[in-house]
């Protein structure tokens, strides 16, 4: 085999050659047309929530809803007692999703208050057979973020990987008698409700490729800066909330998956836990707590900055997008950073500037091989620590 070296050739190597790297699919944000890419749902709650879901009118009407560039409000009723159930929204993507990257700048939750049960997102068709991601969830005074998937039958996760959060059920498919789904419990009280709303929230992140589902939470004070920028590159991120992996088919497990943010009360969940929950000395019954107590809902709002969708535009799933274009010329060098955590042992940043020395013991040290496919022709990137340069040069055959 012969080995070209990179350096010798004029070659762009990554971000427009169809190297695997996120762009912009769609910005919900963009025009002041937030609304409009949404239906909303304003029958009967599938969950049997005590709600009353609104039109797009009517939740004008009622102010539920408003928009300014560059912010959406999503609230529920808070002035009135409301024995047929209590107004809230309840909107779905009319765009449908496989696979990508979805991340949500959201500044206030409507969570941490009895009785509620909202929830940011994404749901496939023939339900359970389409999948359900529910990036961010709970119900009452839940105090962190619960993730956790739905699917048909034959999905299950490995408690392997790494993730900050906990994992409590491994089972993903839904039946009749059990919708309990595989779910990562955060833990982080940043993550939800109250101690979300004190930090002024922050980014979540969802990637989805086929071999499994990673959620992403970054406090407003740590918000990586390329989250919701031009090539947002998770490989970045660190340590994921969540990543479920192991015997599931992803691509089909998970199918045209709609985005949905709502906010319901009681029913199936919030309602069905309010007797074992600090809540029931509230109220005898979830319901007759959301029919009586309009004040105690002024804080069950989304408040929303930015919704970005990220598809992967280029084949190989395995590799990793840069965070930015880099050419290499004849001169350049193009230096590769080992990760030091063994969370993302096969990801790499790569930039032209001279890398730090790398901290992981033997990890950092070690010879990579990667492949990429570009424009139809298999190329192997080879090399090992140049560690005069504190990089890695990479060279082509
Ligand atoms: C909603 O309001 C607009 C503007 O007032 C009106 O044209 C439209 O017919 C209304 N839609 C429904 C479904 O009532
Ligand atoms: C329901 O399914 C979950 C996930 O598979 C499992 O952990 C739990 O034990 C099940 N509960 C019952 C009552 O079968």
């Amino acid at each position: 085999m012969q080995f070209i070296t990179l350096f010798s050739t004029s070659l762009a190597l990554f971000g427009t050659t169809g190297w695997a790297g996120y762009v912009l699919q769609d910005d919900y944000f963009a025009n002041n047309a937030f609304f409009d890419q949404f239906t909303f749902w304003d029958a009967e709650d599938p969950t049997q929530g005590f709600v009353a879901y609104q039109s797009y009118n009517a939740s004008v009407d009622a102010k539920l809803i408003s928009s300014s560039t560059g912010n959406i409000y999503m609230g529920v009723d808070s002035a009135s007692n409301t024995p047929n159930g209590r107004p809230s929204v309840r909107i779905t993507s009319k765009k449908t999703y496989s696979q990508g990257l979805v991340v949500v700048d959201i500044e206030h939750m409507p969570g941490g208050i009895c009785g509620t049960w909202p929830a940011f997102w994404l749901v496939g068709p023939n339900w359970p057979n389409g999948g359900e991601i529910d990036v961010l969830e709970g119900v009452n005074d839940q105090t962190s973020n619960d993730v956790t998937l739905h699917t048909g039958p034959g999905c299950s996760v490995s408690n392997t990987g790494s993730f900050s959060g906990h994992m409590t059920s491994t089972g993903c498919a839904s039946d009749n008698n059990n919708n309990t789904g595989c779910q990562i419990a955060s833990g982080d009280t940043a993550s939800y409700g109250a101690g979300f709303n004190e930090g002024k929230g922050g980014v979540y992140a969802m990637e989805w490729t086929s071999t499994g589902i990673a959620v992403y939470f970054f406090p407003r004070s740590s918000i990586p800066s390329d989250v919701l920028g031009d090539s947002p590159n998770p490989s970045g991120w660190g340590t994921p909330m969540a990543h479920f992996t192991g015997d599931c088919d992803f691509t089909s497990s998970f199918t045209d998956q709609q985005i949905v943010f709502d906010t319901t009360f009681c029913g199936a969940w919030a309602g069905n836990v309010w007797s074992s929950s600090s809540c029931a000395s509230k109220a005898p019954t979830c319901n007759s707590y959301v029919e009586n107590n309009p004040s105690a809902f002024a804080d069950a709002y989304w408040s929303v900055n930015a919704l970005k969708v990220y598809t992967n535009n280029g084949q190989a799933a395995e590799s990793v997008a840069p965070s930015s274009a880099v050419t290499a010329t004849s001169t350049s060098v193009v230096y590769v950073t080992q990760p030091t955590s063994s969370a993302a042992p096969t990801t790499f940043a790569v930039s032209t500037t001279a890398a730090a020395a790398p901290t992981s013991s033997d990890g950092g040290y070690a010879p990579v091989l990667r492949r990429a496919v570009l424009g139809g022709s298999r190329m192997v990137l080879m090399g090992s620590w140049d560690l005069g340069a504190r990089g890695m040069r990479v060279s082509v055959r």
